[in-house]
């Protein structure tokens, strides 16, 4: 996996013996071997105007040297998050994830393992597609790059790239590190040469390879940047690529010599594309139809530009600087965000596979469940900052927010109806909550959900959905049905009333929370007396007050989210919303102090 950058260094790496073979310095455009694309310009143009309401969403394309690991789940389950998001706002999105299964690194392993690439690359690619089914991953296109739609679309992209004039042959001299997929500058590495993410030695590598003319897009990249401030969130990250392009970008080699495990140069079969040239391509090949010609302009038009990419820090030099130069070159749209999340830490180092420090989600939701782990991590770790891992806290978290103040708010009222109503709503939500000042609360914390959802702060979008269910709660104690039905006469009809309410709070809970605890939601809504369709059918619209009817029968009250046991209760009863968000400032302060945050 890419590595945290040294930033201005690397992009002028002065280690590295940059020698053109073309005495005058210059990038020597290639001979031209398969036909320039005619449609150029209309691709350009195709891309940035026909996209309409769509909205293209990508994870990164995972390596496949081993499973995925907890760090590899995160930006996922952060993707599928806005994914439903936008879908419930009434967007035609396209969730795009995938794997990256060319290059040394995956051939080492596949070797490692015994097995022949490609054997290696299904297995594992399939094991994120399995993760992604039990963590409920709604995506819409898996591409790997192993497909030969992918392989046909990095092609016809470097011959553009290469009629563009922008790749040349010159000989490359520095230090690799394998797990990064990265030539480093010395000095960012540690002693003996050790990259600093995977704490193991680089090799000294000499070859001639081919490279992109990085530096030609210097002008156009600062340019770009300045005039879409937001491409680059979050925004104390764009500091960081602007500081890249201002230290002046250098070419880069897109090809390896010593690498069978990839996609053949067109015109050149002893060498193959770089991993990250042809996986980035991946965004873009996903979009092709399978059934169509798989070609740039039938994949273009399919929705690129993309809106938003996801990824974490330590690739963000690929995809906000190397990235939009090579979609220039080729005369297409750049994509309109890169979000950087930060890294899931153990012990305030990244957890990643290379350093053996992972935690494995199969295991957390074989034992919590798809909505717990979905929930803490986007609850519980600031979107864009680093977060730190502990069981206990994961453990009091949801059991305060999901068992506590969603499942058992649902569950005593659907509880109270049932003794003294039949399980069945005694009038409308909306007559229920005429003149009543607690329906305007919820609507406005509905309203900064929705805000934090755009915003892509998915903490604070959960902290104002949690905030309903509080206020549901504090409605609940102050009104106290449960002794108003035993007054009788009006007291009970006021009574009757009030769980209208409540239970209309929890199916509001369970539409602003969806795209975090789809299954959870799932389970409120059913014991609101919906069913499947009509839930499947819900759109962000529904968060409005007024969905539940009277005469609308509850089902048989259940709790719909098992309290998770703990031997530390102790520490659990000190868990409080209120207290939580307090806590978290602190937190991730230390968090931040992870090298490289
Ligand atoms: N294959 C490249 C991406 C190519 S995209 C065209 C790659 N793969 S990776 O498997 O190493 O990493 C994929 C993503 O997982 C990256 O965004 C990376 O930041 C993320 N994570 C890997 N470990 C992580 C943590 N410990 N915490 C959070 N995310 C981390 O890079």
């Amino acid at each position: 996996m890419a590595a945290r950058m040294n930033t201005l260094s690397l992009l002028n790496p002065s280690h590295v013996s940059l020698r053109p073979r073309d005495s005058r310095f210059s990038p020597r455009p290639l001979r031209f071997y398969s036909s320039p694309n005619p449609n150029r310009r209309a691709l350009f143009c195709t891309c940035s105007t026909t996209n309409g309401e769509s909205f293209v969403l990508t994870t990164p394309l995972y390596y496949v040297n081993a499973p995925p690991h907890m760090g590899s789940a995160y930006t996922t389950i952060a993707a599928d998050a806005i994914a439903r998001f936008q879908r419930l706002l009434g967007k035609k999105v396209i969730f795009i994830t995938g794997t990256d299964e060319h290059g040394e690194k995956i051939a080492a392993a596949a070797m490692a393992q015994g097995s022949i690439p490609l054997d290696h690359c299904n297995l594992i690619s399939q094991a994120y597609k399995t993760l992604w089914k039990d963590l409920d991953i709604s995506y819409d296109k898996f591409i790997r790059t192993t497909d030969s739609k992918h392989e046909a679309i990095v092609k016809e992209f470097y011959s553009r790239v290469l009629a563009k004039g922008d790749i040349y042959q010159a000989d490359y001299e520095g230090l690799y590190c394998v797990n990064c997929e990265e030539y480093k500058d010395e000095k960012e590495l540690l002693e003996n040469n050790c990259c600093p993410v995977h704490l193991k030695p680089c090799d000294s590598r000499k070859e001639e390879n081919y490279f992109f003319a990085l530096s030609k897009y210097q002008k156009s990249l600062e340019e770009a940047l300045n005039k879409n401030p937001n491409f680059v969130q979050p925004s104390f990250r764009l500091n960081e690529v602007q500081s890249w392009v201002k230290g002046g970008l250098r070419d880069f080699s897109i090809s390896r010599a010593s690498v069978d495990w990839g996609i053949p140069i067109p015109n050149d079969r002893s060498q193959t594309i770089y991993v990250w040239f042809d996986a980035l391509l991946g965004y873009i090949s996903a979009l092709s139809d399978e059934q169509e010609q798989p070609d740039l302009l039938n994949a273009v038009s399919s929705g690129w530009p993309a809106a938003l990419h996801l990824i974490g820090k330590d690739i963000l030099r690929f995809h906000a600087v190397y990235w939009p130069a090579m979609l220039m070159s080729a005369g297409l749209s750049l994509p309109k965000m890169v979000f950087g999340h930060g890294f899931l830490t153990k012990d305030g180092m990244k957890m990643g596979k290379s350093l053996g420090n992972t935690l494995e989600p199969n295991e957390l939701v074989h034992r919590f469940g798809t909505d717990a782990v979905r929930y803490f991590f986007l609850r519980e770790v600031e979107f864009g900052s680093d977060g730190d891992y502990s069981e206990e806290r994961f453990i009091n978290i949801v059991n305060a927010h999901l068992a506590n103040t969603i499942g058992n708010l649902l569950n005593r009222t659907l509880g109270l109806l049932k003794k003294n109503c039949q399980s069945t709503l005694v009038v409308d939500s909306t007559t229920a909550a005429e003149g009543n000042e607690f329906k305007d609360n919820v609507e406005k914390l509905v309203d900064k959900a929705r805000m934090h959802y755009e915003n892509l702060s998915l903490s604070s979008a959960c902290e104002a959905v949690l905030e309903i269910g509080n206020v549901g709660n504090f409605y609940m104690d102050e009104r106290a049905p449960w002794s108003l039905f035993k007054q009788g006469g009006t007291a009970s009809e006021a009574a009757a009333k009030d769980l209208v309410i409540i239970l209309e709070t929890a199916r509001i809970i369970a539409i602003a929370l969806l795209p975090v605890t789809p299954s959870l939601s799932w389970r409120i809504y059913e014991q609101l007396g919906y069913s499947r369709d009509q839930f499947d059918a819900a759109t962000w619209g529904d968060t409005k007050w007024g969905g539940l009817k009277g005469g609308q029968v509850m089902a048989q009250p259940k709790p719909v989210f098992a309290r998770i046991e703990n031997q530390t209760e102790a520490v659990d009863k000190g868990v409080a919303v209120g207290k939580t968000m307090k806590s978290k400032g602190k937190k991730m302060k230390q968090a931040q102090q992870v090298a490289g945050a």
